[in-house]
């Protein structure tokens, strides 16, 4: 399975039309949050009406995967914590959105939504409950927030993670976690788009404006994850140790120039 991830387009439509361009190319296409700009000028019920339309355009070409950001809330569920019920409502035979959980080949692929509140928190408690009861190989999570105390969650000055999730992977301990959310973790000294937690591999995207934007493929069969941003290009095996800083690369693996298999 080849995958692409993005992160925190932020209602950039140039980076959305890269990756309604791109998408084809791959099995599946992760984004993991912050789809609207809650600074933009733009109204936020037009701005949920024109990613729709993105989703639209995404789920002919390729299956999506969304999940919603602290910048995509637009309503209060009974309990009065806020929600994205417009992410939920992207939702597709080829689109999986918030509390789905997803079976692609033998990977198991759980879709966490945002959480404003604990009643929500217990949502995605319980839902990861169930979906570990599915798990039967391996298992990949997209959740906005990256877990706490990794570099995909340093700001440059402090750790900007979040420990509740930490708290989920040290019970659950799944192969791979997507996240966006802080911004500049891969930019920044000490940062980074991946990480190690156990034996659980993180990923924080990163954002920065302009197409293409930051960019993670990643492809089961190759073991191997390949991100490309402004600042460069870096590249991890899943069979080799971690070990930060990571080399720029001057061109992408071959594994990434060469044509995907299909499913
Ligand atoms: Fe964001």
């Amino acid at each position: 399975m080849r995958c692409l991830v993005v992160a925190d387009l932020h209602y950039s439509l140039p980076q959305f039309d890269w990756v309604v361009n791109n998408a084809a190319r791959f099995d599946l296409v992760i984004i993991a949050g912050d789809h609207l700009d809650l600074s933009s000028l733009v109204d936020g019920r037009a701005q949920t009406v024109v990613i729709g339309k993105y989703m639209e355009l995404l789920r002919e070409r390729t299956h999506v995967l969304l999940c919603s950001g602290n910048h995509d809330l637009d309503w209060r569920d009974e309990a009065g914590e806020k929600v994205s019920r417009w992410v939920s409502r992207c939702r597709h035979e080829h689109v999986s959105s918030d509390g789905d959980s997803l079976l692609i080949g033998n990977v198991l692929l759980s879709v966490c939504p945002w959480w404003d509140g604990p009643v929500a928190r217990e949502r995605v408690a319980r839902q990861l409950e169930a979906d570990a009861a599915l798990r039967r190989g391996p298992w990949f999570w997209v959740h906005h927030a990256p877990p706490d105390h990794a570099a995909t969650s340093w700001t440059g000055t402090r750790d900007a993670g979040d420990p509740v999730l930490s708290e989920w992977i040290a019970r659950y301990s799944p192969d791979v976690v997507f996240s966006g959310h802080i911004h500049q973790s891969p930019f920044v000294k000490g940062g980074s788009w991946v990480d190690r937690i156990g034996a659980t591999w993180v990923f924080n995207v990163g954002q920065h404006s302009g197409a293409p934007p930051a960019h993670i493929m990643f492809d089961t069969d190759h073991r191997a994850a390949f991100w490309m941003s402004s600042a460069g290009a870096q590249a991890i095996s899943f069979d080799e140790d971690l070990v930060h800083p990571l080399p720029r690369l001057q061109r992408p693996p071959d594994w990434v120039i060469a044509e995907p298999h299909s499913l």
